[in-house]
This record gives structure tokens, C-alpha cells and sequence, in this order.
């Protein structure tokens, strides 16, 4: 295999065939919708997390894998995840609203969930993102393929998630739904501890400063339901956590000449110490979004449908969603108001 289409990521931990037949078999048959009644899937997750339907092996990984020191370990990958057997060919020209009437079994967002549980994770959706679904596809859509955004046909730069949004998220986790094995699509992600340790410390306080900006992500921006006004001058590092690396590769800018020259210091190890994995079907990657910066890599395709074709579901989850109780939507406990 050529050396730029080799993978560099273990994985974390794998279903069995038979526990992935089990899974499936008891997720698709939860019939609330999580896209008209987010509560009542919830709580069929929940009956479905009681009823031993969830390996117990995977709930002891989770239990281990939530003590992980987050800087250290910032990435699970899985395999084998449970996904519906039946995925319908969206509509590219408007394929959440496709995934919304054509969509009926919701294995994939019944194990986002059932993660999330495991990990004491909190899903939020945000009302200019999908109009609020907690559940979101990364899948191409005409009107913003060009754009640096999960509807988007091409790379990606890295970014960390909604990183100039006033809610965070803690968590990103994807599921694979659908790729072409002959396509080399990656989620290539970086640990921002090899980052920051290999700045120099002049290059570290330079960094700190609110030289920095980055205009809204292209998603909000296309979806504004509410007002975002222009995005505000920040550091690049220390900003959520110790360990927090703020930087939209290609977007961000540094606003003098030696912020703009750090800045490239840091694009740079983002890419020379980049792990690369591809989120094939009933793949996983959970990433802790403060810890760790992704991007998307589209190496190798044999037919550009593939890319059309392709796709993920993500959430995005905080630890506490009582700590973002005021920027909520009123009466919808986990939808952001912007
Ligand atoms: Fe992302």
C-alpha cells in the first residue's frame, strides 16, 4: 500500500460479530423519533442501557477509558459499532431533510447515545446547526461543498469543534454510516500535547495573547437562526484548559507579523504529528475536543460519488450541561440558542 494511504491508529476496542448482531437487532427497534422527540428516545436508550442489552465488557472499557488522563489520551477509537443495516442514498441537494423523512430505523444515534451515557457525556444541539438536531450528519451537500464545514465534499482544515461558539463542547464523537472501501477519506487528528511541547517558550507567549482571529464557522454562519455578530480577537493556546489549542488552519489568523509566524509553527507540528483513521462503517472516533484538534484528509477516491455518498454521523457533548443552563433554548434543556 502506497505510505500516504497507511492509517496510524489502533484501535481502542472492537465488538464481536455477535455482539453487533445483538446490538442491532435490539437498537432498531426504538421507534421514537430523535429528531421530533429528542426526550422520548432518550429514555428508550435508557430502557435499552437497563435491559442488558449493552455488552458488559464495552460497559467496563467505558468505565476505564473515562479515568484516561484526557491530555494524554484524548482519542477512542472503535470497531464493530452497531449501525442500521438499511442506510438510504440522501438526497444532495438537501440531505438532512432526505435523513429526516427517509431515515427510519436509528441504530447509529441510539449507540452516539448510548456512548454518551457510558462516558457521562451530555449531547447538545445547536439552533443554528441543523435547527438544533442533536444527532448531525457529516455528509456533503451541494450548497456548501466548498465550504470548511461537515457539509463539505473536500479537506478540511484543523479546527477544533464550534471553538469561537460561547458553548464548547467537550466531546466530539463521530460514527462511520458510510465509505467506500476504496476511498481514503481520513479524520486525521493531532494530541495538543505534542504541539505545545515542541513550541519554543517565545513562541508559547506569543501565542497567549488575543492576537488571534477567526471568523464563525461556515455551518452557524449558513444556518443563523439567532444573531452572531462578529467573532472576537483570542489566544490561540490557554483558552479553554491548559492544554486547549484554538486555530482554525487556513481560517485563523495572526493579526501581526509574529503572531501570524507562531501561528504557522503550529500548523506546522499539527501536521507532523497528525495520526490518521478512517471512520469506515461501524468505525468510531471519540475525540476530547479541548485536548485535541482534527481535520479531514481526502487522500484517494476511485469515483468522485464516492465522496458524495459518504457519510458520518456525529454528536457534539458537554461534561455539565447545567454549567451552560443560560444559553440554552428556553423549555429545550440541551439546545444551545445559537
Ligand atoms: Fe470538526
Amino acid at each position: 500500500m502506497p505510505v500516504e494511504l497507511r492509517e496510524h491508529t489502533d484501535i481502542d476496542f472492537s465488538f464481536t460479530p455477535t455482539e453487533n448482531d445483538h446490538l442491532v437487532s435490539r437498537l432498531r427497534e426504538i421507534t421514537a423519533n430523535p429528531y421530533v422527540d429528542y426526550p422520548a428516545f432518550d429514555r428508550d436508550v435508557g430502557r435499552a442501557l437497563d435491559d442488558g442489552t449493552v455488552p458488559a465488557r464495552f460497559a467496563d472499557f467505558c468505565a476505564e477509558a473515562r479515568a484516561w488522563p484526557r491530555h494524554e489520551r484524548p482519542v477512542i477509537t472503535l470497531a464493530g459499532c452497531p449501525i442500521d443495516p438499511h442506510l438510504p442514498l440522501l438526497d444532495y441537494s438537501d440531505p438532512v431533510a432526505d435523513k429526516r423523512a427517509r431515515k427510519h430505523t436509528y441504530v447509529s444515534e441510539a449507540f452516539l447515545l448510548v456512548y454518551a451515557r457510558l462516558m457521562g457525556q451530555e449531547p447538545i444541539g445547536y439552533i443554528n446547526v441543523n435547527d438544533g438536531d442533536v444527532f448531525q450528519d457529516i455528509h456533503p451537500w451541494d450548497r456548501m461543498a466548498d465550504t470548511q464545514s461537515q457539509k463539505a465534499l473536500q479537506d478540511i482544515g484543523f479546527h477544533k469543534d464550534l471553538a469561537n461558539h460561547f458553548v464548547r463542547p467537550d466531546w466530539v464523537n463521530i460514527i462511520g454510516l458510510r465509505q467506500a472501501a476504496t476511498s481514503y477519506v481520513f479524520t486525521s487528528f493531532t494530541r495538543n500535547i505534542d504541539v505545545l511541547d515542541a513550541l519554543t517558550p517565545a513562541q508559547r507567549e506569543i501565542l497567549s495573547r488575543p492576537a488571534f482571529h477567526t471568523p464563525f464557522d461556515d455551518l452557524s454562519v449558513a444556518g443563523a437562526n439567532a444573531e452572531l455578530g462578529t467573532a472576537d480577537v483570542h489566544p490561540v493556546i490557554g483558552g479553554a484548559s491548559e492544554y486547549d489549542i484554538r486555530v482554525f488552519e487556513n481560517r485563523t489568523i495572526g493579526l501581526t507579523p509574529e503572531a501570524q509566524q507562531a501561528l504557522y509553527a503550529v500548523v506546522r507540528l499539527l501536521h507532523r504529528n497528525k495520526r490518521r483513521f478512517r471512520i469506515l462503517p461501524g468505525r468510531f472516533l471519540g475525540e476530547a475536543n479541548n485536548e485535541s484538534i482534527h481535520c479531514k484528509e481526502v487522500v484517494h477516491y476511485d469515483d468522485p460519488a464516492d465522496l458524495r455518498t459518504r457519510w458520518l454521523q456525529k454528536t457534539v457533548n458537554v461534561a455539565d450541561l447545567s454549567q451552560h443552563a443560560r444559553h440554552f433554548v428556553p423549555d429545550r434543556e440541551r439546545t444551545v440558542n445559537g
